[in-house]
């Protein structure tokens, strides 16, 4: 076993029948256990209300596998992980039926993981069935991802049903981009690297640019996703998680606390933007019909039950300023959607252009240096940079190059972990520094509602892009109006 230094869990998952389990946390566990790093006596006990026993919840885990590993199962890994699992029935809605957990849980060998993989709705009866059978300790702990609220007000309440039993230090909540391998290499890009934390302000840095683009459509979840859009599904987390890595100040350590403290001096920093600037700093769009790679694809309002009179957006960018002395002057612009030609999840640092140009034979304007981290796929870094062509006659000639860092090329390793391993992992050793504290995701929903409140106020409605492209015309113009364009 490579990991012996942290205490073995009960990790007891309530919804181990529902999407999330099957698609991402059963897979999570498979890959934890083939890389050996599940303590050998943590145990998973699945939790869910429909009548199924031990033996049926190890078929229905091993029927996600096949159904969404990707690579055939090793049976020895396989057999290791099905001897962990076990299954209670509990109706969550019903206080006395926690009681068998205590026959089950042991407080005494094993710290108890609580994953929520349920719907909020179903928070408060969790917790109050937990605290009601006595099985939680000090120790314990308890997951839960988003959607944390749909707002400052009902995320204030979830967090309020939550802290009833459970200590902030005790709550993980999960943002899986903050388990992704290229977002933590933020850290030390920035922080382990004199040429960029030197360089990384105003002084030098132009602008930049968060975009996180995906070719899938709403794939089944209209119900959930006309409710949220994209503000809110992508942006009020993950691109504003993104954000804050790339803009906060280095923290002291490595410590939990202190990343959460740097990253909330950055929310609070971030300009509002209310019904009097709310044109001219966001753009919302919604997709129509169009090619995704080459396939025909529905527009939103013709997906499978969909209200056609749905102005949800799909798309959002927006001009993000913050208001401190490090960026002061330097926008960040991001941009966010679905069915946009590829998957492509992207940081562009745009480094401000030289103020004279002694080569106006090859560039009258010299393009400026760019840093672009490939969060995803192609995990990876480059530096684009002017070099001389080689070769003796004539002027000197210059061509931009790209300084290629490619994880997999550099690393050699072909399979980058998702962010739920990594996660999931933090969470069985007790180290909330990849999480987000209560005050984040609250600094985040109220910057988020300003901007929310501010579409309704004027009562905007999508502008349309088809399937297929990087969103509305307007995005381009956004940018445009500052002298700037979205790298492609
Ligand atoms: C989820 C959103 O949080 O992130 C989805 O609810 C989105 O709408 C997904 O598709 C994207 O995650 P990833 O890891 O595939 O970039």
């Amino acid at each position: 076993m490579k990991n012996q230094n942290y205490k073995p869990c009960d990790l007891v998952i309530y919804g181990a029948l529902g999407d999330l389990s099957k698609r991402k946390l059963l897979i999570s566990l498979y890959r934890l256990e083939k890389s050996q790093l599940l303590e050998a006596d943590t145990r998973i006990i699945g939790v869910d209300r429909l009548d199924e026993t031990s033996a049926g919840f190890v078929e229905i885990a091993h029927n996600s596998l096949i159904a969404h590993l990707n690579t055939p199962i090793d049976e020895e890994i396989w057999g290791r992980l099905s001897n962990r699992l076990s299954y209670l029935r509990i109706d969550l809605t019903q206080p006395e039926q926690y009681l068998q957990l205590n026959a089950v849980v042991d407080s005494e060998k094993r710290v108890m993981v609580n994953y929520f993989a349920v719907a909020p709705f179903l928070f408060k009866s969790i917790c109050q069935g937990l605290q009601s059978c006595g099985v939680l300790t000090a120790e314990s702990r308890m997951v839960m991802e988003k959607p944390i609220g749909h707002d400052l007000k009902s995320s204030k309440e979830i967090n309020d049903v939550v802290e009833e039993v459970f200590q902030e230090d005790q709550v993980y909540r999960i943002d899986h981009y903050l388990g992704k391998e290229t977002v933590l290499n933020l850290l030390a890009l920035r922080f382990a690297n004199s040429i960029f934390t030197t360089n990384w302000n105003h002084n030098t840095i132009d602008h930049i640019q968060i975009t996180v683009g995906e070719d899938i459509g709403i794939e089944g979840r209209w119900e959930y996703f006309d409710k949220t859009g994209q503000l809110r599904d992508m942006l009020q987390n993950h691109l504003l998680q993104i954000l804050t890595f790339v803009a906060m100040e280095p923290p002291a350590d490595l410590e939990a606390e202190s990343i959460h403290m740097e990253k909330i001096k950055v929310l609070k920093a971030l300009r509002p933007i209310t019904v009097r600037n709310v044109e001219e700093k966001t753009v919302r769009g919604q997709y129509t019909a169009g090619f995704i790679k080459g396939t025909a694809v529905p527009g939103y309002l013709e997906e499978d039950g969909a209200n056609k009179e749905s102005t949800t957006e799909s798309f959002v960018a927006i001009r993000v300023d913050i208001d401190n002395w490090r960026w002061a002057g330097v926008p960040f612009y991001m941009r966010t959607g679905k069915r946009m030609p590829n998957k492509r999840t992207e940081i562009v640092v745009n480094f401000k252009q030289l103020p004279h140009n002694i080569f106006k034979d090859s560039f009258r304007d010299l393009p400026a240096n760019k840093l672009v981290i490939h969060l995803q796929p192609n995990e990876g870094v480059d530096v684009v940079m002017l070099n001389k062509v080689p070769g003796i006659d004539g002027n000197i000639k210059l061509q931009q190059t790209k300084l290629d860092l490619s994880f997999s090329e550099t690393f050699k390793k072909n399979s980058i972990f998702g962010g739920y391993e990594k996660l999931i992992l933090e969470a069985l050793r007790g180290n909330t520094t990849l999480f987000l504290s209560r005050e984040e995701i609250e600094q985040a929903w109220a910057w988020v509602d300003s901007i929310q409140d501010a579409w309704a106020q004027n009562h905007s409605a999508p502008k349309s892009y088809p399937a297929g492209s990087w969103g509305p015309i307007a995005s381009v113009a956004l940018l445009a109006r500052d002298g700037r364009a979205w790298e492609e």
